[in-house]
């Protein structure tokens, strides 16, 4: 048996027959460095509470919050994208206009602990804010574009003025990178930074976030102003809109179902483009590793080293804190 010899000249197993040379070849790299861990902000002080939809994510109150930053710093995670959960939700999303509401309070905390050590993102929409969930505000059954994109550029001002280092509008309202950059320069915000989720489709693996921000529609979905999943011309279209309108990074949203949009996008992009590993899919791979059906690890590397294969610069993911602590990528 072992003596049989085939005629080969081609063998590309000579270049994985050991860890260096395959370390060698690897084609591409995935590091610590590239990874946003998602954080949502709760209002008050000293609580944390685990998100039963998100294994391993908690909600912290801005205090809270410093401490578990600084551990994934020390880990070698440089960035945060913040989300809010508020307690008061009202038709006009009033709470996203608050300078004192739980993110620009843990955006000021946070950049007063670790300044450029962490570079701090904070997402931009209505739909925790809103007592109807939408992202935009609602007349009738209709979400309506530029009274939301008004009020999305307004809460960027209230971000960058607590110092945010990115602001990043998840919404879909037509328009708003350019609203939202001239609001930014008007009061002097030049150096803050847009991260546009550019093509955000509207998707069933947004649930656990649901869960989590309290931020479901109370009727109807949002198909009038997400993507369909059908449409990755379309995403180009979005993508080119959003550089035009000055975005300083783009982003695909969701990433797996989507590895295609994200190459697209690659190819056409002059800026860096990030993925979004939203909560769906980090809680499938959660529940398969509790249920002794995966191995943690090798999961979430082949998922976050698959999306940066398709072309992604950086990744939000909720994996990002225990990647790092576990040191996986050291
Ligand atoms: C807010 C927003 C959502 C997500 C990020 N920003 C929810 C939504 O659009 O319904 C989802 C992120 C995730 O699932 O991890 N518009």
């Amino acid at each position: 048996m072992n003596d049989y010899r085939l005629d080969l000249v081609h063998r590309p197993r000579r270049l994985r027959v050991n860890e260096n040379l395959r370390e060698m070849v690897a084609e591409t790299d995935l590091r610590t460095r590239q990874l946003v861990q998602g954080h949502f902000v709760i209002p008050g002080e000293g609580q944390t509470q685990e998100v039963a939809s998100l294994p391993g994510v908690s909600r912290y109150t801005a205090d809270q919050l410093i401490p578990a930053v600084e551990r994934d710093l020390a880990n070698g995670v440089r960035s945060v994208m913040l989300f809010g959960v508020p307690d008061h939700k009202d038709a006009k999303g009033s709470g996203a206009l608050d300078p004192e509401g739980e993110v620009p309070n843990a955006v000021r905390l946070l950049k007063t602990a670790f300044g450029d050590e962490l570079t701090v993102m904070a997402d931009v929409c209505l739909c925790p804010y809103t007592d109807h969930g939408h992202c935009g505000f609602v007349e009738g059954e209709q979400v309506v574009n530029d009274s939301s994109v008004a009020t999305l550029a307004q809460m960027a001002v209230v971000l960058a003025e607590a110092g945010v280092d990115f602001v990043g509008p998840s919404d879909m309202m037509d328009g708003r990178i350019s609203e939202i950059r001239h609001h930014l320069d008007e009061v002097g915000f030049d150096r803050t930074a847009i991260i546009a989720y550019s093509a955000k489709y509207a998707s069933a693996f947004y649930g656990p976030f649901r869960d989590a921000a309290g931020s479901s529609p109370s009727f109807g979905d949002r198909r009038s102003y997400q993507m369909d999943h059908r449409n990755p011309r379309e995403a180009i279209r979005e993508v080119l809109l959003d550089l035009e309108e000055g975005a300083d990074m783009v982003m695909v949203k969701p990433a797996l179902a989507y590895l295609d949009i994200i190459r697209a996008v690659r190819e056409v992009s002059t800026v860096p483009v990030a993925a979004y590993n939203v909560s769906g899919e980090y809680s499938m791979v959660q529940l398969a590793v509790r249920e002794g059906l995966a191995d943690e690890r090798a999961m979430v590397l082949e998922i976050l080293g698959g999306i940066r294969r398709a072309g992604a610069d950086l990744i939000i993911t909720y994996h990002a804190s225990r990647v790092a602590a576990e040191g996986w990528l050291s």
